[in-house]
Formats: structure tokens, C-alpha cells, sequence
């Protein structure tokens, strides 16, 4: 049979686009074993396990710029480290093998395996802090939202936009006491609060689906969700805006390290995520955006969506893996 030769500017575009996929589905698929058993750590283990494995057989020459942590904290898929086997593009890759090891660990919904590649030197090289975050879907003028307002003022700027009053506007935020004046002041204005108690990944991505009533994400969860956050919103379209939160000495050092000059930088998405990227994710718990793992006796299914920024194709990959496929001995 004829060999099929890709061209290599076309490998991040396309042939990586689907390749991909396979690496969230085995990290969710090793993950999902440890569903419900109350181990956050073993689970997340066998997430980035998985994920580094299939990330080491794909066409590239990546850099983990969002991984586990640094070198000596982190024991795979830490912040610097070189994956893939060489035979294709220099690429960044954001990786959150287990986002939600919690919500994995209780076995409750909403835990995913998720991924972006970029460009080399293209997606934001954030530390492992948190992160001020607002976030809207696609279809409103741009500077709609502004993450130095208060959370009313971008629910009533939002509603004007959306052409709703402010009661029929839903907020997402991650469920913390930090949060509670902000949760506050938004039910005080009439607008409804929908709460997660983990997996502000997805609680960005829900703001760009009309079908989820969710309208606008605010509130502080981890750098590095935010940068795959908005990785997503570059695919799908939406206003991200960020700040990371520096709030220690050893914590400024750490930035100033990874070449973040100026701490109070307010991120646009594309200061986050600039250039050509992809992102997906697949499912460990069922949740709002993906079905989880399902074990069959001879099939084990996996739901996953994955992205493009260069076309905004989104594609939504529903696979049925046969036990006898190597693929499971993973
Ligand atoms: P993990 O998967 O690392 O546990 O992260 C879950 C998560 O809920 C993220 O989605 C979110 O950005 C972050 O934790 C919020 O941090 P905290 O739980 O400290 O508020």
C-alpha cells in the first residue's frame, strides 16, 4: 500500500488534531479505573502515566509548558520536560492529565483528561498559582467583559450585551469561601450562581455553550487551568480575561524564573494562547460537557471533544475501544 506523506506544516493542523485524542482518551481511561476508590493521587498517577506514554509515540518535538509542576516536585510530565518522538513540529503542550482528581477520587461528575498544543513559544508559561478569571462565550462585542469590574457591573454589561435583563444571566464559580462576597453580590443583583466544587476547565468552556444556560465564568481557580481554559476559547471563540494571583516572595522568584516580568500582567486570551493550537478532552466522570468512561464487558467507550483554533472546527469523538485492543492494557 502507498505511504501517506504529510507535509510537515500540516501536522500541528490536521494529523495532530485526531492524534490527540487518543492521548485524553488513555489518560481518562487509566484514570477511570480509580473512579470512586478515594485516591486522588494513584488516579492522577495513572492520568500522567498514560498521557506521557501516548505523547511519546506522536510526530513532535514537545515542551510540557503547563504540566505536573517543576522537575523536582513533579516525577512525569513536569514543567520543561520533552515529549514525542522528534519526527515533527517544536510544539508546546499544556497538559492536565486528571483535572478534577477529586471529583475523580468521590467519583463525582465533571472530572476530565485535557490537553492543548500550540506553536512553540506560543501558550503562556504559567506557574503553578492561582488565577483571577473572567470569562464569556462567543457573539458579544469585544471588551464586553473587564476583569478589574466588579462581578455586578460585568453581569449588567453582559445582560445589556446579551439583550437580557440581569436576573436571566447564570454565573459560574468554583464553590470556596473566597468567593463569597462575589457570590453575594451577584445574587444580590437577581442573577442566579451555578456552583462547582472542582473543574474550572470546563466551567469556562460551559460559558461557550448556549445549551448550558451558563453565561459567565468568574472568579480565581489555577494558572494553569486558566491557560487550558483559554486555549479551548481560542478554538471555540470568547472574551478570557487574567491575572495571576503572586502573593509570596518564593512565588515572585518562581515567575520572574519562567521570564514573567511584570507580575500584574492582565492576560488577554491571546497572551495566554497565541498562534495555531489544539485542545481536548476527554471524560473520567460523566459531567455538563463530556460523558465519562464506560466499561463494557468487551467495549470500553469514551467521549471526547476536540478543537482547532486555524478552522474553530469543534469535533466530538464518541469511541467504542475493544477490550482486546492493546490500547487497554495501559
Ligand atoms: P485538581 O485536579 O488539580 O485537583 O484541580 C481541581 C481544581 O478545581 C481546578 O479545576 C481549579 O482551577 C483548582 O482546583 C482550584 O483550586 P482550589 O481547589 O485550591 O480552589
Amino acid at each position: 500500500m502507498a505511504s501517506i506523506t504529510v507535509q510537515p506544516e500540516l501536522l500541528l493542523e490536521r494529523v495532530l488534531t485526531l492524534e490527540i485524542v487518543r492521548v485524553t482518551e488513555r489518560a481518562a481511561v487509566s484514570s477511570a479505573r480509580l473512579r470512586g476508590r478515594g485516591q486522588e493521587k494513584a488516579a492522577d498517577q495513572a492520568a500522567v502515566d498514560a498521557m506521557r506514554r501516548e505523547l511519546n509515540k506522536l510526530p513532535i518535538d514537545g515542551t510540557v509548558v503547563i504540566g505536573e509542576g517543576e522537575i523536582d516536585e513533579a516525577p512525569m510530565l513536569f514543567i520543561g520536560e520533552k515529549v514525542g518522538n522528534k519526527a515533527g513540529p517544536k510544539v508546546d503542550i499544556a497538559v492536565d492529565p486528571l483535572e478534577g482528581t477529586t471529583l475523580c477520587a468521590k467519583n463525582m461528575p465533571g472530572a476530565i483528561a485535557t490537553i492543548a498544543m500550540a506553536e512553540a513559544g506560543t501558550l503562556l508559561h504559567a506557574p503553578d498559582c492561582y488565577m483571577d478569571k473572567i470569562a464569556i462565550g462567543p457573539g458579544y462585542p469585544k471588551g464586553t467583559i473587564d476583569l478589574d469590574a466588579p462581578a455586578e457591573e460585568n453581569i449588567i454589561r453582559l445582560a445589556k450585551a446579551k439583550g437580557v435583563k440581569p436576573s436571566e444571566i447564570t454565573a459560574i464559580l468554583l464553590d470556596r469561601p473566597r468567593h463569597a462576597d462575589k457570590i453575594a453580590a451577584i445574587r444580590k443583583l437577581g442573577a442566579a450562581v451555578s456552583l462547582i466544587t472542582d473543574g474550572d476547565v470546563a466551567g469556562v468552556i460551559l460559558c461557550a455553550d448556549p445549551k448550558t444556560g451558563i453565561d459567565i465564568y468568574l472568579g480565581s481557580g489555577g494558572a494553569p487551568e486558566g491557560v487550558l481554559a483559554a486555549a479551548a476559547l481560542r478554538c471555540i471563540g470568547g472574551q478570557m480575561q487574567t491575572r495571576l494571583i503572586i502573593d509570596t516572595e518564593a512565588l515572585r522568584e518562581r515567575t520572574l524564573k519562567m521570564g514573567i516580568k511584570d507580575a500584574k500582567k492582565k492576560y488577554e486570551i491571546e497572551d495566554m494562547a497565541k498562534g495555531d493550537c489544539l485542545f481536548a478532552a476527554t471524560g473520567v466522570t460523566s459531567g455538563a460537557m463530556l460523558a465519562g468512561v464506560k466499561f463494557g464487558k468487551d467495549v470500553i467507550k469514551t467521549e471526547t471533544v476536540v478543537m482547532r483554533s486555524a478552522t474553530g472546527t469543534v469535533r466530538w469523538v464518541r469511541a467504542d475501544h475493544r477490550q482486546f485492543n492493546k490500547f487497554h492494557l495501559g
